[in-house]
């Protein structure tokens, strides 16, 4: 198959990124970084999660932020919603989109938000139907697609039935998550044919962890079987607080070089995506996580 001529990426910098930072991120900041990616043109950019306080103690200023940033025409600024008390606190702080969030794995779905695989697919249906009377969009995620923390490997149709009940209940996309980024080009492959027998490609999107650096060949090998929807955070922010060792998503530098290497549009401005990377990294005081940021940056500074 030919690759995609355009593709869209969701940034999630600024909740999957700093939801894992012990240090609490003062909220400008986070304003800041999110109206600096939207200007750098992300489409869609993931602004935080209305989830437990006492859970993720880094995410407690959730309405603050999605009150104080400057809203781009024609960017999304998803949140997270993990029941009804979250979503009404979103659509009070004015979410125009939010998310929900599964696991293919009982254990990880446990650790991650307290109930069975069943039980939160039923906690999601009353925030679907609330968002969809009010014309509100709704992404699906599932977690541990590949391999789990403490299952280890996951059958691709464990992954795919998860996948599918989210889109069945009415999720517009449903994003696959290789939280441990334990995933190689041919699992994820396998994992993406499951679940395309049951779900228009055009509605998922890849969601690859780095932390053993296998996320560029696999969001490769994605492209090859016809993705164009993947999710990244700036300057590989991040980790998961439930996965022990997962480091952060892909880098969007380094997915957003990919992809304008090989002639694929994404409407970002590297130099300016770059510059982001530098600053927030700066910010949280951690090193700069994405390897084409680094390059861009230094050369920048000649
Ligand atoms: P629970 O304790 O089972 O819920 O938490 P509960 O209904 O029994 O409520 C207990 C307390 O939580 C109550 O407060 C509720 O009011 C409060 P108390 O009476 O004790 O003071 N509460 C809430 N507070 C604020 N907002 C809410 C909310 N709901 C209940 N929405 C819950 C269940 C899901 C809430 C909890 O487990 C939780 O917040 N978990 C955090 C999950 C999370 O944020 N994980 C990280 C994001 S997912 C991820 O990173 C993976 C992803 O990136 C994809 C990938 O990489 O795989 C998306
Ligand atoms: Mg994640």
């Amino acid at each position: 198959m030919s690759l995609p001529r355009q593709v869209k990426i969701v940034e999630v910098g600024p909740r999957d990124g700093l939801q894992n930072e012990k240090e609490i991120v003062p909220t400008a900041i986070k304003i800041e970084l999110i109206d600096r990616l939207s200007d750098a043109g992300l489409p869609s950019v993931e602004a935080t999660s209305f989830v437990s306080p006492k859970w993720v103690p880094q995410m407690a200023d959730n309405s603050a932020v999605l009150q104080g940033i400057r809203r781009r025409p024609g960017t999304v600024y998803p949140v997270l919603t993990p029941n009804l008390q979250g979503f009404d606190a979103a659509m009070q702080a004015g979410a125009s989109e939010v998310a929900i969030f599964a696991a293919a794995s009982e254990s990880f779905s446990r650790k991650n938000i307290n109930c069975s695989i069943a039980e939160s697919l039923k906690r999601f249906e009353p925030v679907v139907s609330a968002a969809s009377a009010l014309e509100i969009p709704v992404r699906g995620y599932v977690s541990c697609v590949v391999g789990c923390p403490y299952e280890g490997a996951i059958e691709p149709g464990q992954a795919a039935g998860v996948a599918h009940a989210l889109f069945a209940m009415g999720c517009y996309e449903v994003s696959l998550g290789d939280t441990i980024g334990v995933g190689m080009p041919d699992s994820i492959s396998r994992m993406i044919e499951a679940c395309a027998r049951r779900i228009p490609l055009a509605r998922l999107a890849g969601h690859y962890h780095d932390t053993y650096g296998m996320a560029i060949a696999n969001i490769y090998a994605s492209l090859q079987q016809g993705m164009a929807t993947f999710d990244a955070s700036v300057a590989g922010l991040g980790g998961c607080p439930y996965a022990r060792g997962a480091s952060g998503n892909v880098a969007t530098e380094d997915v957003a070089y990919l992809l304008g290497g090989l002639g694929i549009e994404t409407g970002i401005d590297l130099a300016k995506l770059a510059a982001i990377g530098d600053w927030i990294s700066g910010a949280v005081n951690r090193p700069n996580g994405a390897k084409a940021g680094r390059a861009l940056c230094a050369k920048a500074h000649e």
